[in-house]
C-alpha cells in the first residue's frame, strides 16, 4: 500500500488563523489526505502549532498572559477551530513539547559533530527602556530592500525577503516603540550554512516534482548565496540549548530560534503521534527504517518556502543521518483581502472562528479551494463568495441531489428502482463521466487545486444537464421503465458525487452518503461510468437529506461587508 506524509506549514501560535492561512496551507493538505486515503493510500497528516519565538512572547505579553498558559489555550484553541473545518488531521502537536525539544537538541548535536556549527559573537541591537536584546520581531523599521516601513526583523512583509535585524533602517523596538537602542556583543551558535550550499543546491535539483513557484523561490534564495544563520536567540521561551546533557556554558538564558525548531516538529508531532497511538513514527521519518518507501508532502505560503528548500534541508543534509525529506512542495499565492492582504497583526479579513460562526465549514472550503491562490495572488470578496456558493453548491450539486432524492421519494417509494436499459443519453453520459473522474482524479493527484474544483463542477454540472435532458418526471407518465432507469442512474449520480465531493467538502459527502442506505461514501470511483453508475443495490432505500445548501442572500452579504469591513476602497 503506497504511503503518504503530508504537512501542512505548522500555524503560528498567536491567535486563531485566517482564511488565507487556511487557504495556502491546512486547507489543501486536507483535501489532497482525503483524496489520498480515498485511493487507498495509507495517509499520515502531521500538523502542530508554532509556538515558540518572538510572536509567541509578544502575544502572549499583549494578552496579559504567561507565555505558556497563553500557549496552552490557543493551542486548544486552533484545534477546535480545525475540527471545526474538517481538518483530518491524524495528529496536531505543539512544537513546545518534549519530542521537538529532544530532537532539536539531537540535531543541533549532530551538526556541530559535522563541524556546521560554530560559536560566534555578534553584535545585536539592545533596548535600554526594554532592558533586554530585541532579537527578530522584538525589533521593527524600514526595509533596505523596499522602503516598507513596517519591516519586522526577520522578515519584510512586503517583499518577502529575510532580514536580520540589524539591516533595518529606522529600527524600533516592538515592545515599546523605543529608539532608544544600541548595540551590544552576545554569543550564539551559527549554522554554517555557507558549506552546504553546494549539496542544498544539488537537492534542489534533484527535486524534480517540485512545482514551478517552490522552485523559483528556493533557487532566488540560493542564487542570492547563503549566509551562516544564527540559530540561537537571546529569550527566555523556546528550547534551551544544551551541550552534553546540560545547559552550554554562556547559552544558560538563550533558545533556539524558533525558524531552527519549528520545522524540526513535523517530526517531532509525528514523535507525538507515535506515543498517544503507539504507531511507528521511523517508518516514515527515516529512510533507514523504511521511510524510503514514502511520499512526503508538503504544503505552505510562499513566504515559508525559502525556510522548506533551504533552512530545514540544511537541518536535515547536515546531520548525515538518514532523514526523509520532502518529495513534493506545494506552495501558495496569497489569498487577498479587498486589494491588500489578510493580516493576524492588523485583524484585517475573517478570521476561521468567525467564519464558522457565519456558515458552515463546506461552504468555505468550497469556495477556498475553488479560488485557491494557486498560480497568482487571488482576491476574497463577498460577492465571489456568494456567486461561488449559490451557483455551484446550492443551485448546481444542492438542487441536483433533492431533486433527484425528493423524486424517487415521491414516485419509487423511497427505493432504487429496477427496469429499463440505459439508452443513448446514458451512453453518452457513462462517457462524459467516466472523462470526468479521470480528469478530476489527475487534478488531484497533481494537486492543481482550482483544476480540481472546476473538474467536479463540471461533473455536478454533467449530471443536471442529463436530468433535465432526460426528464423522468415527463417520462414517467408514459414510459414507467424507461423513468426508472433513470431515476436509478440519476440516484446513483447523486452517491457517485458525493464520493467525489468528499476531499472538498466532507460534511455534505456524509449527508450525501446518508441518503443511501448502507453506503459509507468510502473509496474512490474508477474512471467507469458505466461501473459507478450502477453502483447502488436495486431496492436499497434512499432518503432525501435536508437541503445541503442555502442560498446566500443579498442582505446577508450587505451584513458582512459592515461587519468585516470589506468593500472599502481596496488602495485604502
Ligand atoms: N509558523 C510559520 C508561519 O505561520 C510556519 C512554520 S512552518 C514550520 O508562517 F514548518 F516551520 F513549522
Ligand atoms: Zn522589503
Amino acid at each position: 500500500m503506497p504511503r503518504t506524509l503530508i504537512t501542512s506549514a505548522l500555524p503560528y501560535i498567536n491567535g486563531i488563523k485566517h482564511l488565507g492561512n487556511l487557504a495556502g496551507s491546512q486547507l489543501p493538505a486536507d483535501v489532497y489526505a482525503r483524496f489520498k486515503r480515498a485511493r487507498g493510500d495509507e495517509v499520515l497528516l502531521i500538523c502542530a502549532t508554532d509556538e515558540h519565538g518572538t510572536p509567541a512572547e509578544l502575544a502572549a505579553a499583549a494578552a496579559g498572559q504567561d507565555v505558556r498558559t497563553y500557549c496552552d489555550e490557543q493551542h486548544a484553541l486552533q484545534k477546535r477551530v480545525g475540527d471545526g473545518f474538517g481538518l483530518s488531521w491524524d495528529w496536531f502537536g505543539r512544537s513546545s513539547n518534549p519530542p521537538n525539544h529532544r530532537l532539536t537538541q539531537h540535531f543541533c548535536e549532530a551538526l556541530e559533530q559535522n563541524g556546521l556549527i560554530e560559536e560566534r559573537v555578534d553584535r545585536m541591537i539592545y533596548s535600554l527602556d526594554d532592558g533586554r536584546f530585541l532579537p527578530d520581531r522584538y525589533v521593527e523599521g524600514t526595509c533596505p530592500h523596499c522602503a516598507f516601513p513596517k519591516a519586522r526583523g526577520d522578515q519584510c512583509d512586503n517583499c518577502g525577503r529575510l532580514l536580520d535585524p540589524m539591516d533595518l533602517i529606522d529600527p524600533y523596538s516592538a515592545v515599546s516603540g523605543s529608539k532608544n537602542l544600541e548595540v551590544r556583543d552576545t554569543r550564539h551558535l551559527y549554522l554554517l550554512q555557507s558549506k552546504l550550499a553546494d549539496r542544498i543546491r544539488a537537492w534542489l535539483d534533484s527535486k524534480t516534482d517540485f512545482p514551478a513557484l517552490t522552485k523559483s523561490i528556493g533557487y532566488k534564495h540560493l542564487d542570492e548565496g547563503l549566509i551562516d544563520r544564527g540559530i540561537t536567540r537571546d529569550l527566555a521561551w523556546g528550547v534551551p540549548v544544551m551541550k552534553d546533557g546540560a545547559p552550554r556554558p554562556g547559552f544558560e538564558r538563550k533558545v533556539f530560534y524558533v525558524w531552527f525548531d519549528a520545522p524540526i516538529e513535523y517530526i517531532g508531532a509525528t514523535v507525538e503521534w507515535s506515543e498517544a497511538t503507539g504507531g511507528n513514527w521511523e517508518r516514515w521519518w527515516r529512510t533507514d527504517k523504511g521511510a524510503d518507501e514514502v511520499r512526503y508532502v508538503e504544503f505552505m505560503g510562499k513566504d515559508n518556502v525559502a525556510f522548506h528548500t533551504v533552512s530545514f534541508p540544511a537541518t536535515l543534509l547536515g546531520s548525515e543521518e538518514p532523514w526523509k525529506s520532502v518529495d513534493v512542495l506545494k506552495s501558495f499565492n496569497w489569498l487577498n483581502w479587498y486589494g491588500g492582504k489578510f493580516s493576524t497583526s492588523g485583524k484585517r479579513g475573517v478570521f476561521m472562528d468567525a467564519a464558522l460562526e457565519l456558515l458552515p465549514a463546506d461552504y468555505w472550503r468550497w469556495y477556498l479551494t475553488a479560488n485557491a491562490p494557486e498560480s497568482a495572488d487571488s482576491p476574497f470578496t463577498w460577492e465571489q463568495f456568494q456567486n461561488t456558493v449559490n451557483s455551484d453548491l446550492a443551485n448546481v450539486l444542492g438542487n441536483f441531489v433533492n431533486r433527484i432524492l425528493k423524486f424517487a421519494e415521491t414516485r419509487f417509494d423511497g427505493v432504487v428502482p429496477a427496469g429499463g436499459e440505459p439508452g443513448e443519453l446514458e451512453t453518452k453520459l457513462f462517457k462524459d463521466i467516466a472523462a470526468g473522474i479521470e480528469a478530476l482524479t489527475a487534478s488531484l493527484e497533481g494537486m492543481t487545486f482550482r483544476k480540481a474544483a472546476q473538474d467536479l463542477r463540471d461533473l455536478w454540472v454533467t449530471g443536471n444537464g442529463y436530468l433535465t435532458e432526460a426528464a423522468p418526471w415527463t417520462v414517467i407518465k408514459t414510459d414507467p421503465e424507461r423513468a426508472a432507469m433513470i431515476v436509478r442512474t440519476g440516484l446513483n449520480l447523486a452517491s457517485l458525487f458525493g464520493r467525489l465531493s468528499a476531499p472538498f467538502i466532507p460534511f455534505t459527502a456524509a449527508h450525501i452518503a446518508g441518503a443511501f442506505e448502507g453506503d459509507d461514501g468510502a473509496g474512490w470511483p474508477q474512471a467507469d461510468g458505466a461501473a459507478e453508475l450502477s453502483r447502488l443495490k436495486l431496492g436499497c432505500k434512499v432518503t432525501a437529506p435536508p437541503v445541503l445548501f442555502a442560498k446566500i442572500e443579498d442582505a446577508q452579504v450587505a451584513e458582512w461587508t459592515a461587519r468585516f469591513g470589506g468593500g472599502e476602497d481596496a488602495s485604502a
